[in-house]
């Protein structure tokens, strides 16, 4: 099984990044525990701040991962660029939020891409990815 990570805009600064929210874990520490986890899976890794990156990342897996696991950052508020990348592969993909979008600032209570999406699971930090690992295992 191929899982393909792909996390958006001001993600690489997690750990640093407004610890209260997002936690003081790098997301190159925390891969490394998802890796161990499971093991018999390959896992892919890609981040980027910019929105094309992203869907090109989304082309290129898209039609050979098994699943993409995919944390667009303030994207998920916006793009509908994304949304029609989702749209227009075969992989199904899992929009992952370390935070519960929910119970934040209205900007970010509509996702542009959940309809394009298998699910969401917001809310959890770190153990939102691990979580969608487990719905992919589980199909
Ligand atoms: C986020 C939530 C988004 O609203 C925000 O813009 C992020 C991170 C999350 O993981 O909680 O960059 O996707």
């Amino acid at each position: 099984m191929r899982i393909q990570i792909i996390n958006g805009p001001n993600l690489n600064l997690l750990g640093k990044r407004e610890p209260t929210i997002y936690g003081k874990t790098s997301f190159d520490g925390y891969l490394e525990i998802l890796k161990k986890e499971f093991p018999d899976v390959f896992i892919d890794y890609f981040q980027s701040n910019i929105e094309g990156e992203l869907i090109d990342k989304i082309h290129e897996v898209g039609f050979s991962y098994d699943g993409i696991i995919l944390n667009a950052g303030a994207y998920t508020h916006t793009s509908i660029a994304l949304y029609d990348a989702i749209k227009a592969v075969d992989t199904p993909v899992i929009e992952v939020h370390l935070s519960n979008i929910q119970a934040r600032e209205s900007f970010r209570h509509v996702s542009m891409i959940a309809a394009a999406c298998k699910g969401s699971i917001a809310g959890f930090g770190m153990d939102s990815y691990r979580l969608a690992m487990e719905a992919f295992l589980n199909k």
